[in-house]
């Protein structure tokens, strides 16, 4: 055998060529756009496009891809009633898991060549909201609503789980979310999805395998974590000595440090002011207080940096969305991702299988079980 490397993690280690993003200290690109200029300027929209072709849309083109989305977003009836018999306590990611999962049997797009691979991925970036929408209106014990032809997929979202239309600010937050999820090169995620994908498996099973490896708190479950920690306390002060603890304790705080991202997570930066926007104006001070003293603890004592999922946790939960949404509403970005690292493996496939080092008992034989013990 070559010469062996073995890093825990996988870490640093090069596993494969994309031209989906590229993430560096200090730059984060779809396709070469800088993530700066596709938050200030672009629609999620827009941003998915980009993922699933190769460039931004023109007019007619961003038409058509939204015509072809819309198309879609109507669950089957018998995705809307497996929705309705998952028990209430199910987590709204183990809800996603399955529906997706059942969606796929009605896409009429199977094939894996690249038409049909986006038609695929339309289909589920269609759906996701719906899903997500349906699983909180039926446990709210009210009807599904059916999508409305023409609103953006943030809008789509708002408009499903709570029956009107959102205001402005609301669908660009969520808008806004939804293009800094989108995408992030080699994360846990979307190398299993590629993982999958390169078994020749399928789309559906590369989009599951990412929503079951998203879920994960050290991945996208980190912004309901994150969220979850900052109801804890009341105070600024209060917040602060529980972090201090955490951190002599070695407790992993979610939202917090990133495995490539050393001087900072560029999502985070960009959507944190736009949060204190809206705390400040929603009267929220004090959860204002505690999100900076629990940052602003880990600085100081660990050096470590927030990622993406902690601001974003507070700026759904400002909005007033459930808990239970935010991980969902990752997949409702990342599937755009996914689906275009799945078409990239397709495209210049190899089996993905590494070696592991064997650290076991040495070879030994086989006794029968009377003789054993
Ligand atoms: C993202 C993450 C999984 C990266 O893991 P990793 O690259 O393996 O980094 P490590 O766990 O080796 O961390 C390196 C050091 O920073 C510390 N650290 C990293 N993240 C930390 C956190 N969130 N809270 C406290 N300490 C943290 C580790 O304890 C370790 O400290 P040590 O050297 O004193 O042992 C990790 O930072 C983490 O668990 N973060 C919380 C979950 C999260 O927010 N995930 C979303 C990522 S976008």
């Amino acid at each position: 055998m070559a010469e062996e490397l073995y890093r825990p993690g996988l870490e640093g280690i090069i596993a494969g060529e994309t031209e989906v993003s590229t993430v560096e200290q200090d730059s984060l690109a779809y396709r070469g756009y800088p993530i700066e200029q596709l938050a200030e300027h672009a629609t999620f929209e827009e941003v998915a496009y980009l993922l699933l072709h190769d460039d931004l849309p023109t007019v007619g083109q961003l038409q058509e891809f939204t015509r072809r989305v819309d198309a879609h977003r109507n669950l089957p009836a018998a995705v809307t009633d497996t929705i309705a018999r998952i028990p209430p306590q199910v987590p709204g990611m183990d809800v996603l898991r399955t529906a997706i999962s059942m969606a796929g049997h009605f896409d009429q797009s199977s094939g894996g060549d690249r038409e049909q691979l986006v038609e695929q991925a339309i289909h589920v970036l269609a759906v996701v909201p719906s899903i997500i929408a349906t699983r909180l209106r039926l446990l709210d014990g009210k009807q599904p609503i059916d999508a409305k032809p023409g609103l953006s997929h943030a809008a789509q979202f708002l408009y499903q789980a709570f029956g009107e239309e959102p205001e402005a600010l609301e669908t660009r937050l969520i808008d806004l979310t939804l293009i800094l999820y989108a995408e992030h090169e080699f994360n846990a995620s979307a190398f299993a999805a590629r993982v999958t994908t390169s078994t020749l498996s399928d789309m559906y099973s590369a989009i599951v395998t990412g929503v079951g490896t998203l879920k994960g708190p050290l991945h996208g479950g980190a912004n309901e974590e994150a969220m979850r920690l900052i109801k804890r306390f009341s105070s600024g002060p209060e917040a602060k000595a529980w972090t201090e603890q955490a951190i002599v304790d070695k407790q992993k705080i979610m939202g917090f440090g990133h495995r490539v991202y050393k001087n900072g997570d560029h999502r985070a930066r960009i959507l944190e002011p736009l949060m204190a926007d809206l705390a400040r104006q929603r009267g929220q001070q004090n959860l204002l207080d505690v999100y900076f003293a629990i940052k602003d603890t880990i600085w100081e004592r660990k050096q470590i940096h927030m990622n993406v999922d902690y601001p974003c946790g507070l700026t759904y939960y400002l909005m007033g969305l459930p808990i239970d949404v935010y991980t969902p509403l990752f997949v409702a970005s990342r599937v755009t991702g996914w689906a275009a690292h799945v078409i990239e493996q397709f495209t210049n496939n190899r089996i993905i299988r590494p070696r592991s080092r064997y650290v076991g008992p040495a070879l030994r034989d086989y006794r029968p079980a009377a003789q054993r013990g």
